[in-house]
């Protein structure tokens, strides 16, 4: 059984972990294993590169990051487009039958998984692996790859807590999480952030400058170095209640217009004016990608890796792996692709964070 492994879209730690998974669980269990490497995501199937992965390339890649495979990123929409009388998904089946391949698994975040799911309707043998920092793939309570981003940016919001405070500042520490918000929400209740701004949940700056204004009065009359400090956690794709109105490239129109391409500049321009604290704005940035996979992450890799490669020996195909309670299952490739878990603003979580004192920024 011949086997490919491609690993698309943003890395992340775990997808060596994955890969060592998928391999190691194959030598040992598939009769004639064997694997083989696709380089740099769906641009390498779309180039019909290969190469061989051997025992001895998978044994000591367990706790690496990034991935000794590559990868890109390839926009869905482009798929389908013809380019010279062929698209790139054409091109794509054609190659995996040119590689000889049973079976592709594709480690990616949720357009990885639309493509994966178009291969799937195209008859390739697929499974896909559910990687992402932003933990906001539909049909599994969690990806490889967020926990480790978790632990991340909880340590460099306490670091940036503790400069908020001799200071006295407002410091906004910004993480990715573009659609969803699941990494400020987890990485905020952990470092005990005063305030998480989510792009689930608009925010207003009046319900952010009065949380400050008070969190202030009631550090005033204090003796020593008390000078009140607020820390915020805000995601990338964070929205001000008054954006809601615009579409999303109208909204990066209006970013680009004033030389930002998030909310977080705005805000805290806004909190200066309107506060008169010293507010700084911190990005921990690609930090949270990179990097050894924490040991929760080294776990659920080698756990989903050694799943998926049983489905391929049972020959069960056109899924993604998942984590359903404390259980690994998967679900169809063609119910998955195009959605997305998002938080819920009305979940217990945010409940919860609420329940503690933490602000959404939203009343
Ligand atoms: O992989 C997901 C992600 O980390 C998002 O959170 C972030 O918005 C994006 O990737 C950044 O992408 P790029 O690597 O293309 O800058």
């Amino acid at each position: 059984m011949k086997l490919g492994i491609l690993t698309s879209g943003g890395d992340c730690a775990g997808l060596n972990a994955v890969i060592r998974a998928i391999g190691l669980y194959a030598l040992d269990n598939i009769k004639n294993a064997e694997i083989v490497g696709i380089p740099g995501g769906y641009g390498g199937l779309i180039a019909g590169e290969s190469f061989p992965l051997k025992r001895a390339d998978l044994e000591d890649i367990l706790d690496r990051g990034g991935t000794i495979l590559g990868t890109s990123r390839q926009p869905f929409k482009m798929m389908t487009v013809p380019e010279g009388g062929t698209s790139r998904l054409e091109t794509m089946c054609a190659n995996y039958r040119k590689t000889g391949l049973d079976c592709l698994f594709v480690l990616g975040g949720a357009g990885t998984h639309r493509t994966a799911a178009l291969l799937s309707s195209e008859g390739c043998n697929v499974i896909g692996l559910p990687k992402t920092i932003d933990n906001d793939i539909y049909g599994t309570d969690v990806t490889f790859g967020f926990q480790t981003a978790v632990e991340v940016v909880t340590e460099s919001i306490d670091r940036y807590r503790t400069t908020a405070a001799g200071h006295g500042r407002t410091m906004i520490v910004e993480v990715m999480g573009n659609k969803a918000g699941w990494l400020a929400l987890h990485a905020g209740i952990a470092a005990g952030a005063d305030m998480i701004l989510l792009p689930e949940i608009p925010f207003s700056v009046d319900a952010v400058c009065t949380y400050i204004e008070r969190k202030n009065a009631r550090a005033a009359g204090a003796s020593g170095w008390e000078k009140p400090y607020t820390l915020i956690v805000a995601a990338e794709g964070a929205v001000l209640d008054a954006e809601r109105r615009f579409k999303k490239k109208e909204r990066a129109f209006i970013r680009t217009e004033r030389g930002e391409t998030t909310v977080t500049p705005h805000l805290a321009e806004i909190i200066r004016a309107r506060t008169g604290m010293e507010t700084r704005v911190a990005v921990p940035g690609y930090l949270q990608r990179g990097g050894t996979p924490c040991a929760y992450d080294r776990l659920l890799s080698s756990r989903l890796g050694g799943y998926a490669a049983r489905l391929a020996a049972e020959g069960k195909f056109g899924v993604s792996v998942a984590v359903s309670g404390n259980r690994i299952t998967f679900n169809a490739l063609a119910e998955i692709a195009g959605r997305y878990k998002l938080v819920d603003p009305r979940g217990e979580l945010v409940a919860f964070a609420r329940g503690i004192g933490i602000s959404f920024g939203d009343r």
